[in-house]
């Protein structure tokens, strides 16, 4: 990374970097509470009890019974286990499942190997051109005799449109045999208040490394009573629901991690009022620019994804890199191997506007004289690019 004034990360829905007391949690569990958690003696036991102690932290963020949280190793396998899991457990009800056409890829593509292995039919639903698929059209699709299976995204990590999971989980018990809901909140988890046990979702997927807690952890709610077939055959661990030895010490972290998200009760009013200035700072700043998705005060608290027509995007990130600002182009997943954003095209945008847009994300740490800096940085950047491709 070239040498440069400001040091300013908005790439926070790809990950967020861990907190010192996430860091002491892993480090603590590593060096002293090593046991082996099934293990009958007191070593086991301590470490018995930072899972235990993690599962209620999680839990408690996700408006859940602790009981109800398995931790898996993030949120694509959480995704993974949910879909195969439920689609498995429920083949004689079976035979098609709902999702949207904008979900993460883990999503996408867990379903559509259902599809392939199980026969069954994926209908992928288009969103509105603010990113939200409505719920009359996600029942609509649901009601379809043989549906057996919805599977939706909370805040798209693009996009950072909402879908109202609630009101879908509250229509599908209106319809018999009711189909499973499985809910992806990798990116509302500590953004938006989560309610799972009252809103009556089945299975919901989250993971640490976007509340500022380990990578490679990740937890699946499974509502008490839902059959699920898992996807690793083995010892016992998590009521067999995801057998192996626990990652203690990651877990131990997202526990840290959730309930020092829990804390921060203003960190979303926070995000919103930086997210509103950045886009502010942007549409003066820059001619043309322009919010793709939610209005900029809809949507999640922390992602803008904007597009600077006639600006490559891939050429504006290098740009602001070299200015020390980190965002991306498209999700994280793909970022290294560019192909135009499904999530975009869902929405109906041309495939130049796909090519010239960013996504900004912001996590509870960040400042306004970040925001600031960034402003600038895009307005120098944008700025100075217009005038290359002006000459070209
Ligand atoms: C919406 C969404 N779902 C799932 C995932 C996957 O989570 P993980 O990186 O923990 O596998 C991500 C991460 O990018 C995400 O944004």
């Amino acid at each position: 990374v070239a040498a440069a004034a400001t040091e300013v990360y908005l790439d926070n829905a790809a990950t967020t970097p861990a907190l010192p007391e996430v860091a002491a949690a892993v480090s603590e569990a590593l060096l002293h509470r090593f046991g082996n958690p099934s293990s009958a003696h007191r070593w086991g036991i301590a470490a018995e009890g930072l899972l235990r102690e993690a599962r209620g932290r999680v839990a408690a963020l996700m408006g859940a019974e602790p009981e109800a949280i398995v931790f898996t190793s993030g949120g694509t396998e959480a995704n993974n286990l949910a879909v195969w899991g439920l689609a498995q457990a429920r083949r004689r009800q079976g035979g098609r499942l709902v999702t949207t056409a904008i979900e993460h890829s883990s999503l996408l593509a867990a379903c559509q190997a259902v599809g392939e292995a199980l026969g069954w039919e994926v209908v992928r639903l288009a969103p509105d051109p603010d990113g939200v698929v409505p719920v009359e059209r996600v029942v609509a699709a649901a009601a379809v005799p043989g549906t057996a299976l919805v599977a939706i995204g909370h805040v798209n990590n693009e996009i950072g449109s909402v879908q109202p999971v609630a009101e879908v989980a509250a229509a599908l018990r209106r319809i018999a045999p009711r189909p499973a809901l499985h809910v992806d909140a990798v990116q509302s988890l500590g953004k938006l208040p989560l309610r799972l046990r009252v809103w009556g979702v089945d299975t919901c997927a989250v993971s640490a490394h976007k509340i500022h807690g380990p990578k490679g952890v990740g937890a699946l709610y499974v509502r008490p009573g839902t059959r699920l077939v898992p996807l690793l055959r083995g010892g016992d661990q998590q009521g067999g629901l995801r057998p192996g030895t626990e990652n203690v010490p990651g877990i131990a972290g997202f526990g840290v991690a959730a309930e020092l998200c829990a804390a921060d009760a203003g960190a979303a009013a926070r995000m919103a009022a930086l997210k509103r200035r950045l886009w502010q700072g942007i549409a003066a700043a820059v001619p043309g620019a322009a919010v793709n998705g939610p209005a900029p005060d809809a949507g999640a608290p922390h992602i803008l994804n904007v597009r600077f027509p006639g600006l490559p995007a891939e050429v504006l990130l290098h740009a602001l890199e070299a200015r020390g600002v980190a965002c991306s182009a498209g999700s994280a997943c793909h970022a290294r191997r560019p192909q135009p954003s499904h999530v975009l095209l869902a929405l109906g945008l041309p495939a130049a506007d796909v090519g010239a847009s960013l996504r900004f994300s912001l996590s509870r740490l960040t400042t306004a004289d970040e925001v600031d800096a960034a402003v600038a940085a895009i307005a120098a950047a944008a700025a100075e690019l217009a005038g290359v491709v002006a000459r070209r």
